[in-house]
Parts: C-alpha cells; sequence; structure tokens
C-alpha cells in the first residue's frame, strides 16, 4: 500500500478524468491521496474533491506564493474549513518560497506563522513548501519550536543535507517528489539516502514534475510508485519495505 501526501487535483488538468486517474492509483496500490489547497478557493475545492472520492483526504491552507493576493476574510474562511470539515487532515501547503517571489516576504512570514499555530491549536500537523528559502525556514520553525514540538512535513524536499539534518533534529518528516528520480539530482539521493527510513515520506505534488521514466507526463499519483522504486534502490532495500516504511509514517503524521 502506497500513500501519494502531496497532490492539486484541483488543478485543471484533472477537470477531465479525475475518476479515472485516481482508479489508475488504486490499481497502482495507492490506499491514500491527500490534496493540498494553494488559496482559499482551492482549499474549498480540496474539500470537495476529499468530500467526494473516499480515496482522498484534504489540507487546507494560503501557499506562499498566494499570501499577497490572499483577501480579507480568505484566512479566516480558510480556518473555519480546518475546524469544521472532518475530512481536512492537515493544514497547508504553506512555507516561504524567495524564487518565484510573487509575494512580499513578511507577508509570506506572517502567513507561515499562521499556519503553524492554527495547526498547533487544532492539533494537526501542517505541510511546508520551500524553495530558496531554507535558511528562513529553518529560522521560523526553530523559532516556532520554543511552544512545543513541531508536527510537519517539509514536502518535496530539495535542500542540502545541513537543512534537512536541522529538519530531522526538530522532528519533521521529509518528503520526496519526482525531482529526486532526475538524472542531475544526484545531491538529493545523497540527502534522501540520509534521511532515517522512520521520517521519510512519499509523493507526486501532481500535476507537476513527474518522475522518471514518465518524466515530461501529467504527474498523477499512480506514480508516486517510481518513486518509491528509486528511493528504495537509494536506500538498498526492497520496494515492499519501503512502502511498508512510507506508508507507515503517513499514517502516523496524518492519523490516517
Ligand atoms: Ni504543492
Amino acid at each position: 500500500m502506497l500513500i501519494d501526501t502531496h497532490t492539486h487535483l484541483f488543478d485543471d488538468r484533472f477537470h477531465k478524468d479525475l475518476p479515472a486517474v485516481l482508479e489508475r492509483a488504486a490499481a497502482a496500490g495507492v490506499d491514500r491521496v491527500i490534496c493540498l489547497g494553494i488559496d482559499l478557493d482551492t482549499s474549498r475545492g480540496a474539500v470537495e474533491i476529499a468530500n467526494t472520492y473516499p480515496l482522498v483526504v484534504a489540507a487546507v491552507g494560503i501557499q506562499p506564493n498566494h499570501a499577497a493576493e490572499a483577501k480579507a476574510g480568505d484566512w479566516d474562511a480558510v480556518v473555519k474549513l480546518a475546524e469544521s470539515e472532518p475530512r481536512v487532515v492537515a493544514i497547508g501547503e504553506t512555507g516561504l518560497d524567495r524564487y518565484w517571489d510573487r509575494a512580499p516576504f513578511p507577508a509570506q512570514e506572517d502567513y507561515f506563522k499562521r499556519h503553524i499555530q492554527l495547526a498547533r491549536a487544532l492539533r494537526k500537523p501542517f505541510v511546508i513548501h520551500c524553495r530558496d528559502a531554507e535558511a528562513d525556514v529553518v529560522k521560523t520553525l526553530r523559532g516556532q519550536e520554543a511552544n512545543g514540538p513541531l508536527s510537519a512535513v517539509m514536502h518535496s524536499f530539495s535542500g542540502d543535507l545541513a537543512t534537512a539534518r536541522e529538519c530531522l533534529e526538530m522532528g519533521l518528516y521529509m518528503s520526496f517528489a519526482g525531482m529526486v528520480t532526475y538524472p542531475t539530482a544526484q545531491n538529493l539521493r545523497d540527502v534522501a539516502k540520509e534521511v532515517p527510513l522512520d521520517r521519510l515520506l512519499v509523493e507526486t505534488d501532481c500535476p507537476y514534475l513527474a518522475p522518471q521514466p514518465v518524466r515530461g507526463k501529467r504527474n498523477e499519483p499512480a506514480y508516486v510508485a517510481h518513486t518509491v522504486a528509486l528511493l528504495a534502490q537509494v536506500k538498498g532495500i526492497s520496494v515492499a519495505e519501503l512502502e511498508e516504511h512510507t506508508t507507515r509514517n503517513a499514517r502516523t503524521l496524518f492519523r490516517l
């Protein structure tokens, strides 16, 4: 059994064939898919999909690149979804992003802290997006750690080993997406090798960045199996063993 811990199934690219996509996921051994909102509209979309398809559960949040365009009232509506919708298992995605530079950094930091506090208040885990902002994310998390242990995952981790060690030390899970399968991503594979089996998660981040050998296609939850196969090689264990660990970790973190 596999769990795809990070997807965006509300994306236009799934509008025509979502039921078929989810059937293929189930046929590939995926028995849970987490769909994460990136703003209020898509958080509502994620909840709607989770309420429609038993395979799917949701997370709600305002992703850092959407922090500037969030309107007054959007955050309160996200909070309400998180509090009232039983299929919301996590808060996010949230985090910091200096790569796209789409929202002023102080606004990103403000939202990041709100998500962490909401997650803490609701006793749910939160999902961290970090792009070219590793030092800032670690700094914020270290600050928040003072208020109690963190229950979170670094999603589609793309940072270096030093950052990974800091995150592991704070008790975070590390999730790897299709990028880790790319021939040029040897440093990412070196990082994955160092992540203990009891902290490792897998995801597709679909529809983006499909893994080898389906790279370039629209990504979908069934393809998480390719990333699992690669990580098993990296860790030098069987695919079945890697599946068992990552699935158990996802169940523990997201209480599935
Ligand atoms: Ni995402």
